[in-house]
């Protein structure tokens, strides 16, 4: 007999208070099963719904035989044909299996570029080949519950055996399609698994990996991996990868591209007005009145900025803006014993003509200092001075502060403020 669900009574003796609940720990839910055998009109194993509530963008599954009998439209002739065109998108990574390492051979290729290569070893990879063949556009079908504009390509690798393009992890959700022959995917599936790139390669690997998981894909299996899992692709014999990769602007474009979208829309006539103005309390100062308008004047896009954010980037892009020079350090960033033995020998400072420079108050004595885009912070009593005053004399009280000194330091790295020529000795 099936059980009644438990209700929760409500009682009016005041021995019966509810029990608090005991702490139990935060439990994580299991993840779902890593690997599900496809069905006859079910290719993902189950029903689509299924498998986006329970692992698109959450986890990963290797579907067996999701494509199984699948025809491979294309060769890898066909590839390495499509890889010689001036237009299109194509990588060759090599495999140096003694030192573990990757390089990428950059395109255009020759027929040359094939037959010089070695038996092993190296991948070829083509993108946007959906674009180039339609009947490799037909594989698309398979992701016909997605949006289409969340589709991004399809990246056809040709592999020989023991290529690979080394462990990484993508920003894109991905589903590998096993083409022609195996490939063994090795993936770590825990959430804090390093991530850590590896430095010196124009590959993004990473430094470290170790597999949580490895299986191997034969010809119609598909493993679909969400975004950010590491994994690694090694070719046992040589194999054809079809990658089904998806596409997601970066939160920072989708702002960007906003703002290019409602800038468009604001009439030319419509600037910074300040009809409140009231004499300056000190050269070059950003005070809150000058910011309170600019948050006004931008309405419910600026609202939820912090006050420290908007007044950095506004310091930034306020000394920045309409400036007719690009103002370079000279490369070389001194020491601050080297700036202090320059002013020692009676160097004068000069701003640099073009450099325009702003300053935000912090307390008494602190301040944030613009220059041509730069912020440094410093004593506000530097930060005046050198708003006010093209020079500052090698002896001003104001160059006393260590803080000071690296301010100064930072400003003449990035070639806003200059050392003037040594002073001529008496005759
Ligand atoms: C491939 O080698 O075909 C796919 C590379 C990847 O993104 O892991
Ligand atoms: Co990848």
């Amino acid at each position: 007999m099936p059980k009644k669900p438990a209700q929760p009574r409500a009682s009016n003796s005041q021995s019966a208070q509810p029990r608090p609940a005991k702490p139990r720990a935060h439990a994580r839910p299991a993840a779902p099963a890593l690997e599900v055998n496809a069905s006859n009109g079910m290719p993902l194993g189950m029903p689509p719904s299924r498998f986006l509530t329970q692992y698109w963008q959450k986890h990963p599954l290797l579907i067996r035989g999701a494509l199984a009998g699948w025809q491979v439209p294309i060769t890898p002739e066909d590839l390495a044909g499509l890889a010689c065109e001036e237009t299109v998108l194509a990588r060759i990574v090599h495999r140096e299996r003694k030192r573990a390492s990757w390089t990428l051979q950059p395109g255009p290729y020759s027929e040359a570029t094939f037959t010089g290569l070695p038996e092993r070893d190296w991948t070829l990879l083509v993108q946007d080949v959906d674009k180039w063949d339609a009947e490799v556009a037909c594989l698309l079908d398979f992701v016909r519950f997605l949006p289409t504009w969340r589709i991004d390509d399809v990246m056809v690798s040709y592999a020989t055996d023991g290529g690979g393009v080394g462990p990484h992890i993508d920003q894109y959700d991905v589903f590998l399609v096993q083409g022609i022959g195996r490939r063994r995917w090795s993936i770590n599936t825990e959430r804090n698994a390093p991530r850590a790139l590896r430095p010196g390669t124009d590959l993004k690997l990473l430094a470290e990996f170790a597999p949580t998981h490895s299986f191997a894909l034969e010809p119609g299996d598909v493993l679909y991996l969400p975004p950010d899992v590491p994994h690694d692709g090694v070719a046992e014999g040589a194999c054809m990868t079809f990658s089904i990769g998806m596409r997601a602007p970066a939160e920072s474009e989708l702002l960007l591209d906003l703002a290019e979208h409602l800038a468009e829309q604001i009439p030319d006539t419509q600037r910074y007005s300040d009809p409140d103005l009231r004499p300056a309390r000190a050269r070059g100062l950003i005070d809150s009145a000058v910011l309170a308008r600019v948050r006004a004047q931008l309405g419910p896009f600026a609202q939820r900025i912090k006050a420290g954010e908007l007044a950095l980037w506004f310091g930034r892009m306020i000394t920045r803006y309409r400036s007719a020079a690009l103002i370079a350090g000279n490369g070389q960033p001194a020491s601050l014993e080297q700036v202090r033995a320059m002013l020692l020998s009676g160097r004068a400072l000069l701003r640099h003509p073009f450099a325009r420079f702003a300053w935000i108050e912090h307390g008494a004595e602190g301040a944030s200092l613009f220059a041509a885009g730069h912020m440094v912070h410093c004593p506000r009593a530097l930060a005046e001075a050198l708003c006010a005053n093209a020079r500052i004399e090698p002896d001003d009280a104001v160059l006393r502060d260590g803080s000071a000194l690296t301010a100064l330091r930072d400003l003449l790295a990035v070639g806003c403020v200059q050392f003037a020529r040594a002073p001529r000795k008496r005759a």
